[in-house]
């Protein structure tokens, strides 16, 4: 009789832990079965009313009930245990092979790399690249530069003007003036900057924009020389030979001095806007030293002469990437500098 209680007790109990789905829900099981005052226990008692021959026998079989059923317990406590476990780690798994988000790159403003370019290639033809004050002073910009204050030339560029008698630097002919004082012929140099005027800014002007200076004096320095040199840097600029002529141009610091035009890259020559149909666009104005430039920086004309040129950086960007706006190029505008 007691082995049958105890046999469905057992039976019972196995579903109940069987079916608890949580710690909470398993608790109250063990108490009613397993408590000190559970199911178990109360049988126990019972026992005593049992023939002592009986007893030993009921007894054993109750405890193997009971160990049996606290086993069962434990199993689902460890079960529920490794669940919880599994639900954690499915909550913080996440898929190692998936590619990881592009880093943010800058990149350089197109005017940066065309300047490296050139200082690149200048420097392979042993040129010096120097640097120069933006706030300079009239004798450096000007006067130095065979353009005394009376001269007419002064209306070619207008002037930001400080109060102390310097000024923003109109072109980078300056640098030229500082290379002459610091270093004696033969010299070869260029100088990249900034120089500034004082324009009615519009779709091609700018109060701010960028030229690179060059400047090579040596013996017997002549217009063939000076050729070989543009040639060389706009065949490399543009990545293939390009047509050059030279018209005269005027320019206080060089005799005789000329404008370079390069034939239209977009239509070779034909006519098209870009060149505005005449089939070249003018490039680079350019000319050999004048001697009073020489004479001024204490250099003898009669022994070294030389050419120079003065590069419009801002200029060639917007003919090699077709950019229509000169002021795209100082905007800051993220949209238009990221397609560089
Ligand atoms: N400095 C001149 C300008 O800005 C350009 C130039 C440089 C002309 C060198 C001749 C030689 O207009």
């Amino acid at each position: 009789m007691f082995e049958t209680t105890l046999s469905e007790l057992e039976v019972q109990a196995r579903q109940q832990i069987a079916t608890a789905k949580t710690v909470e829900e398993l608790e109250p099981v063990r108490v009613e079965v397993l408590g000190r005052k559970g199911a178990l226990a109360r049988i126990s008692k019972e026992l005593a009313k049992l023939p002592p021959e009986d007893r030993a026998r009921v007894g054993k079989l109750l405890n193997a009930v009971k160990q049996s059923l606290e086993a069962a317990v434990e199993a689902r406590k460890a079960e529920f245990q490794a669940l919880a476990l599994k639900a954690r780690l499915d909550a913080e798994w996440f898929d190692l092979t998936l590619p990881a988000p592009e880093p943010e790159r800058g990149n350089l403003h197109p005017i940066t790399q065309i300047q490296n370019e050139i200082e690149d290639l200048f420097t392979s033809l042993g040129f010096t690249i120097l640097d120069g004050p933006e706030v300079e002073t009239e004798y450096h910009n000007f006067d130095a530069l065979n353009i005394p204050p009376d001269h007419p030339a002064r209306d070619m560029q207008d002037t930001f003007w400080l109060t102390d008698g310097n000024l923003l630097r109109t072109h980078t002919s300056a640098v030229q003036i500082r290379g002459l004082e610091r270093f004696t012929p033969p010299l070869r140099m260029i100088a990249p900057g900034r120089v500034f005027r004082n324009e009615e800014v519009d779709a091609s002007h700018e109060h701010t924009f960028y030229q690179l200076e060059g400047m090579m004096v040596d013996r017997e320095i002549s217009v063939a020389h000076l050729i070989y040199f543009m040639k060389t840097l706009l065949s490399a600029i543009f990545g293939r030979e390009v047509t050059v002529r030279l018209r005269p141009g005027y320019f206080p610091f060089v005799e005789p001095g000329f404008e370079l035009d390069i034939q239209c890259l977009i239509c070779g020559g034909a006519g098209c806007p870009v060149c505005k149909q005449g089939g070249w666009v003018e490039l680079l104005p350019c000319g050999l030293v004048h001697p009073n430039v020489l004479r001024m920086s204490r250099i003898d004309p009669e022994l070294w002469n030389g050419f120079a040129f003065g590069l419009g950086l801002t200029r060639l960007v917007m003919m090699r990437y077709g950019i229509d706006d000169i002021r795209h190029l100082q905007s800051g505008d993220l949209r238009f500098l990221r397609q560089f």
